[in-house]
């Protein structure tokens, strides 16, 4: 059986993270609402509670009873989860001052408890909360202080129940994944064995299952998920998956065919349709980003569910929904957020079943199973790029010409960023490609004047873009090297008919994004 961790969401911004703390542990965890706990599942063999954006004594914060659980399995409460476990127990829980927010020491701590076994003396921890626990209960055992914050970390006595203040799971805290290792593997006994090959291999053999002979159809975009999906369930199910790749005419430049070759190549089964003429008769004169978005959209559904209907003994449609796509986080009102579906509406429509392999990883597993699978690296570390493509880098309307240029100035810069290496802090060589998070050109509803040889021109300006983030939540812009920005600026004017002028966008996320539409 499968073991694994379940967090309790008390809805704290980094609870996703604990969980990706916990898989870089080689160990599964699930991510669930706090009142939510899986009572009947025998594999769980630990629990986290994690922060929450409330106090502990707020009227609305999130209550629950936990008795059930203490004494049963190990758990550890994480900020609010440690107030919450300390006050619910006899513990008082106060406002503290904003000094206990940050960076902060452990100036001491018990080094027989297993939860530090390992911990250097005066480790980095990082606080985030507006409350302290100002007293504990009888029988809860302080074992860790700051200079700030005496009761920085408690166990109860004689049980498995630890609370920690501070945030193990932030990269400042810098003991903090040796904290979450101590728990995990050494008192929680995971046996550390969920991997990117074993993953495959349980997967597999369940697709086979749930899937036996039927038909199943999956929509590719070209980015990692859906391909990975893909070959994932060739792997499984092999002919009796069909794959459906949409050109709607704003991908980059010769995107469509080479992507489809690297399909062919690792012997998906794919119907390639270009519909692209389809899409700029709807888009043109459009100018507004959202009815841009919707009438793409609309159209991706209405092509996909034409090419759908001819596969007429099809039982299954499989989506690239990746874990954090469907985790039920919820929001300060309390109130979940459901999750969304890559292609809405559409299984419901074609009467199809929902298929998706990846729903319980994050982002990088996707790409250690893509690696496992032995798909090629330019297909694994690709850039996200938006489903509505260039339509929201063009702004303005859309047209094929608009379009080409576009594609032309955005091929530079990217194959400038795969070709420029630079040299990493243990000397090995690295692409700038590889360093940024996505990039991208952007074509601008603007002329310019501008001088080329003896004539005067009059042409459009190109901004790019590159940004460097961990999940497109926040981004900063990258700060690429000014030779590569020249070089880069001078191909494009050079080689791009029409373009004149080239900038470097140096906004961050917020307040823009990383989009310019
Ligand atoms: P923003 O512009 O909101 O983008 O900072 C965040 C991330 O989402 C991508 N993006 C989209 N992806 N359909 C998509 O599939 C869209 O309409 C869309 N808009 C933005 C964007 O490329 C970035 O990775």
């Amino acid at each position: 059986m499968q073991q694994k961790i379940i967090i309790l969401d008390f809805g704290s911004q980094t609870t996703q993270l604990i969980g990706r703390r916990v898989r870089e542990l080689d160990t599964f965890c699930e991510i669930l609402p706090y009142n939510k706990f899986p009572h009947d599942d025998p594999s769980v063999i630990g629990v986290i509670l994690s922060g929450s954006p409330y106090s502990v004594y707020d009227p609305e914060a999130f209550k629950v009873d936990l008795s059930a659980i203490r004494g049963r399995l190990p758990i550890l409460g994480i900020c609010y989860g440690a107030q919450y476990m300390a006050q619910t127990n006899g513990g008082k829980v106060e406002p503290a001052g904003s000094r206990e927010y940050g960076r902060a020491h452990l100036t001491e701590f018990d080094h027989e408890n297993p939860l530090f076994k390992g911990f250097d003396e005066q480790s980095q921890v990082w606080m985030s909360h507006g409350d302290t626990i100002t007293a504990i209960p009888e029988n809860f055992r302080c074992i860790a202080s700051t200079d700030k914050v005496k009761y920085a970390a408690y166990q109860a006595e004689e049980e498995q129940l630890w609370g920690v203040q501070f945030h193990p799971e932030v990269f400042h805290s810098l003991q903090g994944s040796l904290l979450l290792k101590n728990f995990v593997v050494d008192i929680c006994g995971s046996r550390q064995d969920w991997s990117a090959a074993s993953f495959i291999d349980t997967t597999v053999a369940e697709l086979k299952q749930q899937l036996g002979n039927d038909r199943v159809i999956l929509g590719l975009s070209g980015g990692v998920d859906s391909s990975v999906a893909a070959v994932l369930l060739h792997r499984a199910i092999g002919r009796n998956l069909t794959c459906i790749f949409v050109d709607h005419g704003l991908l980059r430049k010769n995107e469509f065919h080479n992507v489809l070759h690297d399909y062919e190549c690792l012997g998906l089964n794919v119907i390639g349709v270009d519909a692209s003429e389809k899409f700029f008769k709807e888009l043109a004169g459009v100018t507004e980003p959202e009815q841009k978005r919707k009438i793409i959209g609309k159209g991706f559904i209405d092509v996909f569910d034409a090419e759908a209907q001819k596969i007429t003994d099809a039982k299954w449609l499989a989506q690239g929904t990746i874990y954090p796509d469907r985790i039920e986080s919820l929001n300060i009102t309390g109130k979940v957020i459901k999750s969304h579906h890559n292609v809405g509406g559409l299984p419901e429509k074609m009467n199809l079943r929902l298929c998706e392999p990846l729903q319980w990883l994050f982002k990088d597993e996707v790409r250690r199973v893509g690696r496992q699978l032995g798909m090629p690296e330019h297909l694994i570390a690709r850039h996200p790029f938006p489903g509505p493509g260039l339509a929201v880098r063009i702004l303005g309307d859309i047209t094929p010409e608009k379009v080409q240029i576009l594609q032309d100035a955005d091929d530079i810069f990217i194959q400038g960023l795969r070709n420029w290496k630079v040299t990493d802090k243990d000397g090995g060589e690295e692409s700038l490609y590889n360093k940024v998070w996505q990039a991208g050109a952007i074509l601008l509803p603007v002329k310019s004047v501008g001088v080329m040889g003896d004539e005067r021109t009059y042409e459009r300006a190109v901004a790019l873009r590159a940004v460097t983030s961990t999940d497109a939540m926040t981004a900063d812009w990258a700060h690429l090297p000014y030779e590569f920005l020249a070089k880069v600026s001078n191909d494009i004017i050079n080689h791009v008919k029409g373009v004149n002028r080239v900038c470097y966008d140096i906004s961050s996320k917020p307040p823009s994004t990383i989009e310019w539409e």
